[in-house]
């Protein structure tokens, strides 16, 4: 099976584990993808925010959340009221997995399937071990499922406090801290134009909650 596991060193610091990251081989991602896209902030953060795998611009920068899902996010964060001096940004997968068009460059995005998202589970649970922050927010299905597995479903468990699962180990027991989720900030941008108000103030309502927690 496809697993980070072996290329996460032990003990190290951040910086460490992201040095670690850009030679990641733990599963057929790293072919395709440009770089590893690390977590962004500080081993201080106390609110973690998941998303699901870097996007095309996040794959040429190396930085996660700096593309158009970057900007509803960033938008989003401020009108909830979560400084993003106190946030710590990251991906449930590190690679950018996609598509090329059948003629031409454009590359699209796909969505990582249940063996990559547990392949790289050990660098999210070995930066939320560093971290440890009060808060957790999963962005949307795949960083529910890295968090609390395979059955979770955005819209039955999105905007309550739920207890954050320790991902060390066996997946027993409630570590500490609290989890979050809501929608991607991308199915915002999705959405009909009907629609986007609704999604996007869904989102803001859920960070809202987060927020609350850190006051
Ligand atoms: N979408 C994500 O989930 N993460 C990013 O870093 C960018 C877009």
């Amino acid at each position: 099976d496809y697993d980070a596991g072996p290329f996460v060193p032990g003990g190290a610091d951040l910086e460490g584990l992201r040095d670690a990251a850009a030679g990641c081989r733990g599963c057929p991602l790293f072919r395709e993808a440009t770089q590893t896209v690390f977590g962004s902030g500080g081993a201080s953060a106390r609110v973690v925010l998941v998303g699901e795998q870097p996007g095309d611009q996040e794959d040429r920068k190396g930085e996660p959340f700096v593309g158009p899902a970057g900007g509803v996010l960033t938008r989003a964060l401020a009108e909830a009221g979560i400084d993003p001096a106190e946030a710590y940004v990251t991906n449930a997968v590190k690679h950018f997995k996609f598509e090329r068009q059948a003629r031409g460059k454009r590359r699209i995005h796909k969505a990582p399937n249940l063996h990559e998202i547990s392949a790289c589970r050990p660098w999210l649970a070995s930066e939320l071990r560093l971290i440890g922050p009060e808060v957790v927010v999963a962005l949307g299905a795949t960083a529910g499922k890295s968090l609390l597995g395979s059955s979770f479903r955005v819209t039955q468990q999105r905007g309550v406090p739920l207890p954050l699962p320790s991902l060390d180990g066996e997946g027993d027991g409630a570590g500490e801290g609290t989890l979050v989720a809501t929608i991607h900030p991308s199915a915002v941008l999705r959405a009909d134009d009907r629609a986007r108000a609704d999604a996007y103030a869904g989102l803001v309502s859920d960070l809202g909650v987060a927020a609350r927690l850190l006051r």
